[in-house]
């Protein structure tokens, strides 16, 4: 593989975290940018340079501006942010469903990721085979939904679907060199599955390594077609 710099937005994430750790250790990788709302305490990482940024459009923008020396040059891009619960639990009937949750929700899931694919498009325009994963879940598929419930995080993953979607057809005209990778990593133990895990299966229930590690694989094995792919973490398609 030839050199690359790799974009980790949402770094604070936990399989963000294993993903900057395999890029600190692979030689092909130059540099990464992790992007965060907050500095972590120490830096030990050699290659990554911490970016701070409250999500805002302006702020996404400055960011964008101080990568241009890099386009096309940054070929992997991780959108990790997401939210599934905050002050309250994700809706399990329609009594539950408050406008405030849902705009929480669908800010952080949904309209944060799409700022950055807007914004990334010029430094994106390059020679350079790109991969750009964004975070999804299964629970966003609209065909594979038995079991209802969890409304706003299933509607904010389903739209953020269709953004993905509806962007890798411009980028197939503006940016030719990049793919679109819907993710869903499976149940993966960190913060956002805390309060889900006591059903979880212990074989079901995945380190942030072991994703980590799936998904740049997968990021380095994908058909380069223009077209975006929803994913899961053994690399199997899932239908929209
Ligand atoms: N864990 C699972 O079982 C599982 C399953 C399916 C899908 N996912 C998806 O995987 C992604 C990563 O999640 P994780 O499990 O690694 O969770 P995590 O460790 O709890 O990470 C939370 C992520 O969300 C961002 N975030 C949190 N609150 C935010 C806010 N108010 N505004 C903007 N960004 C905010 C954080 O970014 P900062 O660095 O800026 O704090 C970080 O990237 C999420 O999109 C999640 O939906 C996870």
């Amino acid at each position: 593989m030839s050199s690359f710099y790799a974009l980790v937005i949402g770094a604070s994430s936990a399989i963000a975290q294993a993903a900057i750790q395999q890029f600190e250790a692979d030689k092909d990788c130059l540099g990464v940018f992790a992007v965060s709302r907050s500095l972590p305490n120490s830096e030990t990482a050699t290659k990554t340079q911490w970016l701070e940024s409250d999500y805002s459009e302006d702020s996404i923008q400055q960011i964008c501006k101080s990568l241009s020396a890099y386009s096309g040059k940054i070929s992997k891009v991780l959108i990790c942010n997401g939210i599934l619960h905050n002050s309250m639990m994700p809706e399990r009937k329609l009594e539950e469903i408050r406008a405030s949750q849902l705009e929480a929700i669908f800010h952080t899931n949904t309209i944060i990721p799409m700022l950055w694919l807007s914004q990334l498009l010029p430094i994106l325009q390059g020679e350079q085979a790109t991969q750009v994963a964004l975070f999804s879940a299964r629970i966003g598929s609209i065909s594979d939904n038995k079991t209802g419930g969890w409304y706003s995080y299933r509607a904010s993953k389903a739209a953020l679907n269709m953004l993905i979607q509806t962007s890798s057809v411009e980028y197939a005209r503006r940016a030719k060199n990049v793919k679109f990778i819907a993710f869903h990593p499976g149940t993966t133990d960190t913060p956002l599955s805390k309060p889900f895990q006591r059903s979880v299966p212990k074989d079901k229930l995945f380190t942030a390594d072991f994703v980590a590690t799936q998904l740049l694989y997968i990021m380095g094995s994908v058909t380069m077609d223009n077209k975006a792919a929803y994913l899961d973490w053994n690399n199997q398609p899932i239908e929209w």
